[in-house]
């Protein structure tokens, strides 16, 4: 195992390439943490070719990625008994990934992440139509949004990889030709860390997130309703029946959405609550305290209870989406063999807020020719 690792950090400074995966271990199994091998993984995709990129440091993070959506495939992180877990879902094989049914899992979304209503916007004098593809909005970019986009690897090293990928002028509705890079970056501490920038030729709305589906006890390890949660949030976005914000920005105080104090995602979450209801548990923007401009707010800190794991989330975003999985279905088969059954996941999103083109007082998400969209966010692992 430790010569892979070597073998392949040399060959990486020697051709600045990061180490593909292609090796099996039995140490790494002693969880249900799978091992990837990117020769299984890879197929071509719409006459493209998906592949698999590893990301690794010296304190047993591993973070595996595909040009897929420019996804994150896994992320190990040693448990309190420093045993490699995989703390997120998905598949062994790209192909899985091409999936109209569950497309997120592990997925930047955008142009613009989460929902618009009713599928239109307007800027200026122009409106646009969107495909409603969640009712009659607009959810992730659309049908064909950037999670079933071909990313090109345009920068790897063995310890950060850039996807690039360039939405065509009107593809899904949207305007201009969106220029968007992903970066991700692991970090000593077992830190990982995502840059976003992206800029356009024509005005236009942008607001990209990762949608990993988490479960800190590890993939496949049955509900996250135990995990301990912590939300650096006063105040939430309530919604209508669509999961569209009302525009108010309710105080979460006395109600099942205060996370300011730790408790479990399962305390209150079936509680008698007409927000509750519509998003069939979580399912709803939190407002978090500080600012824009304040370089990375805390915003959540959650702990798996049976793991010890804990993944505090860092942002430079005005909000974060928790959604407790309540979709899950028992649809697909995961990387260890296990369905994504109810409430085995849940997502935590870095964001602004849902709805923001349609909505004057949420912070804007305009984006004009000439200006760079730049915003970061970093998932930090410990133990405990
Ligand atoms: C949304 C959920 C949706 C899920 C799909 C989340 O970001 O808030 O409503 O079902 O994405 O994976």
């Amino acid at each position: 195992m430790k010569r892979n690792i070597l073998l392949c950090l040399s060959l990486a400074a020697v051709w600045n390439f990061a180490c593909q995966s292609g090796h099996n271990t039995t140490q790494e199994q002693k969880s249900d943490t799978v091992t990837l091998d990117s020769t299984a993984f890879t197929s071509d995709i719409n006459g493209k070719t998906v592949t698999l990129y590893t990301l690794k440091n010296e304190q047993g993070m591993t973070v595996y990625l595909t040009n897929f959506g420019a996804r994150i495939v896994g992320l190990h992180v040693p448990n309190k008994e420093g045993i490699p877990t995989d703390v997120v879902l998905g598949f062994t094989k790209a192909s899985a990934y091409h999936n109209p049914e569950e497309p997120y899992f592990g997925t930047i979304v955008g142009p613009f992440g989460n929902r618009i209503a009713k599928g239109t916007f307007s800027l200026g004098e122009n409106t646009y139509k969107l495909p409603q593809n969640n009712g009659v909005n607009t959810l992730h970019g659309g049908f064909e949004g950037v999670h079933f986009a071909i990313w090109e690897a345009t920068t790897i090293t063995p310890r950060a990889i850039t996807f690039a990928y360039t939405l065509p002028d009107e593809k899904e509705g949207f305007p201009g030709n969106i220029a968007m890079e992903v970066t991700y970056s692991i970090l000593p501490d077992n830190k990982l860390q995502i840059d976003y920038k992206a800029h356009t030729d024509k005005e236009t709305i942008i607001n990209l997130t990762n949608h990993a589906y988490f479960n800190l006890n590890g993939e496949g390890s049955g509900t996250i309703l135990n995990h301990e949660l912590q939300l650096f949030a006063d105040h939430y976005t309530p919604v209508d029946s669509t999961l569209i914000p009302t525009g108010e920005l309710a105080s979460v105080q006395g109600s099942p959405f205060d996370f300011t104090a730790t408790k479990t995602i399962g305390q209150d979450i079936e509680a008698e609550n007409t927000q509750l209801q519509y998003g069939k548990g979580y399912d709803h923007n939190f407002v978090l305290n500080g600012t824009r401009l304040n370089d990375l707010n805390h915003a959540a800190r959650i702990k798996g209870e049976q793991s010890g794991i804990i993944m505090d989330i860092f942002t430079q975003e005005p909000g974060i989406q928790f959604y407790s999985g309540n979709f899950m279905a028992d649809k697909v088969t995961l990387k260890n063999g296990k369905t994504d059954s109810f409430r085995t996941g849940f997502c935590l999103e870095p964001q602004n807020f849902p709805d923001a083109p349609n909505q004057p007082n949420f912070p804007s998400s305009r984006l004009k020719p000439g200006e760079i969209y730049k915003t970061k966010s970093v998932y930090a692992f410990s133990v405990q």
